[in-house]
């Protein structure tokens, strides 16, 4: 056992957990967060993206050792049900779902790339979500959403 502290969405937390516990794991099974979801567990599919110091992180390959110190947000520290991030009210408004298995990662590595670039290009828009599997197939909704969630955001700078 290893006892370390993390930051996640914003609060410090004390973990005693095994040496080879990896972040995702951590996050669901001693912290409760059911936003980032195990699909692969090989850093393939995109479902457990985080943020790890702003940047979209598999969270299925990266040891919960290793982060220690380092800013960790999930879907569950983007937004709240009271106020949605505009990404997470752009997916709701395209619909771009359908079992969601894979919706919290696309958001987390959506919201990514608009932190860095609010007006991707459609080329950019599906590199950055290439990684990202959609079993679903809701691939159009998708761009369509984070297109939506590009405009939201440009509005509300607009509006500040
Ligand atoms: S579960 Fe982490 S990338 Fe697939
Ligand atoms: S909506 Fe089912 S995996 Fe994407």
């Amino acid at each position: 056992m290893l006892a370390f502290a993390l930051s996640v969405n914003g609060r410090s937390v004390e973990l005693d957990v095994p040496r080879e516990a990896s972040l995702l794991h951590v996050l669901r099974n001693d912290l409760g967060l059911n936003g980032p979801k195990y699909g692969c567990g090989l850093g393939q599919c995109g479902a457990c993206t985080v943020w790890v110091d702003g940047v979209a992180a598999r969270a299925c390959v990266i040891p919960a050792h290793g982060v220690a110190g380092r800013e960790i947000t999930t879907l569950e520290g983007l937004g709240s049900r009271d106020k949605w991030h505009p990404v997470q009210q752009g997916f709701e408004e395209a619909q771009a779902a359908q079992c969601g298995y894979c919706l919290s990662g696309m958001v987390m590595q959506a919201a990514a790339l608009l932190a860095r670039e609010p007006h991707p290009s459609e080329a950019q828009i599906r590199n950055e979500l290439s990684g990202n599997l959609c079993r679903c197939g809701t691939h159009v909704e998708i761009m369509a959403a984070v297109r939506r969630a590009a405009e939201l955001m440009a509005k509300k700078d607009a509006d500040l």
